[in-house]
C-alpha cells in the first residue's frame, strides 16, 4: 500500500470511527467518541477522568499506557448515574465493574489494569480523580465507612496470555473486618501459585494456595482479621492471569477469641 493509500484510510477510518453511532446494546449504550486521557504533565490534583452521555453527544474516556490506573474520588457523578469500567475492549467481557452514584465509596479505590482502559458513563456527567500512584489513591487500605468495601484483585494482563501476570496486593483496615473472597478466575501454567491469607494482628488465621492440585472453591472463603494479602506467582510462565473478588464486611462475623484490642467493624 502506497504511504497515501495508508494516510486515506486512516483519515477515512478516524472519521467513520468518530460519526458511526456503533450497534452496541442498550445497556452499553452509545459511544460517538472516545477522549484520551494522559496526565504525565498534569498536576495531579487536576487528572480527572471526565466522560459524559447526552443524546447528542457522548464521550468515553481512554487511557493507554503499562501503568495502572487508580479510582479514587468521585467528584461527580448522578444519584442514578454508572460509570462503567473496562479493559482492553469495550465490551461485557472486559467489563472490569461498574460504579454507581450510590455505591462509589465503597467501591473505591480501584485499580484498573491492561495497557488500555475505557471509562465510560451512561447518562450525564462523571468527574472521578485518577492517579498512577498508589498512596495518592489510598489503595491499599479498607475503608470502614459505609456498608463495607468491595474490590477487585486481578493481575495486569487478566484473561490475555501474557509473561506479566505476578501480582502481590496487601490490604489493611484499621479495625477487625470480615474478608468474604471468592477466586472469580485463575489460570495455571505449571506451577502457577495463587496464595491468600488473612491475618489478625499479625497471626494468620486463614491460608490457602491454589496450585493446579488445589483449585479454589466457588463458595468462596471468610475470615475475620485486619489484614488480607493476595499473591499471584507463574515463575516465568504465560498465564491469563487471575482475579479475586472480595468484600469486607461485618455481617457473620465470628467473635473474636482472646485479647482483641481493636473494635469490630462498627456498622452493625
Ligand atoms: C462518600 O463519602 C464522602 C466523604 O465521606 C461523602 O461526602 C459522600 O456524601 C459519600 N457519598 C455517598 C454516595 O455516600
Ligand atoms: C516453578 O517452576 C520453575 C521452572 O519450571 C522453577 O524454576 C521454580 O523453582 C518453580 N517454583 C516453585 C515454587 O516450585
Amino acid at each position: 500500500m502506497y504511504f497515501w493509500e495508508w494516510m486515506l484510510m486512516v483519515t477515512y477510518l478516524t472519521f467513520t470511527i468518530r460519526n458511526t453511532v456503533m450497534p452496541l446494546s442498550a445497556a452499553d449504550g452509545n459511544v460517538q467518541r472516545f477522549d484520551g486521557l494522559d496526565c504525565t504533565d498534569t498536576p495531579p490534583e487536576y487528572c480527572n477522568v471526565y466522560a459524559y452521555s447526552y443524546q447528542y453527544d457522548n464521550r468515553a474516556v481512554i487511557t493507554a499506557s503499562r501503568n495502572i490506573d487508580y479510582l479514587y474520588n468521585v467528584r461527580r457523578l448522578g444519584e442514578d448515574a454508572t460509570l462503567s469500567v473496562y479493559e482492553g475492549q469495550i465490551n461485557k467481557d472486559h467489563l472490569l465493574t461498574t460504579i454507581s452514584g450510590t455505591n462509589y465509596n465503597e467501591t473505591l479505590p480501584l485499580a484498573v489494569k491492561n495497557t488500555v482502559k475505557i471509562y465510560k458513563v451512561d447518562t450525564r456527567i462523571s468527574q472521578v480523580s485518577l492517579t498512577n500512584d498508589p498512596k495518592r489513591a489510598g489503595y491499599g487500605k479498607v475503608a470502614v465507612t459505609g456498608t463495607g468495601m468491595k474490590t477487585v484483585v486481578h493481575s495486569f494482563d487478566y484473561r490475555q496470555l501474557s509473561l506479566e501476570q505476578d501480582t502481590s496486593e496487601t490490604f489493611t483496615a484499621d479495625v477487625f473486618v470480615n474478608f468474604n473472597f471468592n477466586v472469580f478466575y485463575f489460570d495455571v501454567n505449571g506451577n502457577t501459585t495463587l496464595d491468600i491469607k488473612v491475618y489478625q494482628d499479625g497471626i494468620v488465621v486463614l491460608s490457602e494456595t491454589f496450585t493446579k492440585d488445589h483449585k479454589p472453591r466457588s463458595s468462596g472463603y471468610t475470615a475475620f482479621g485486619d489484614k488480607i494479602s493476595i499473591s499471584y506467582q507463574t515463575y516465568g510462565r504465560a498465564t491469563k492471569g487471575f482475579r479475586v473478588d472480595f468484600v469486607c464486611t461485618s455481617k457473620d462475623a465470628l467473635q473474636p477469641t482472646t485479647g482483641i484490642a481493636k473494635t469490630a467493624f462498627p456498622n452493625n
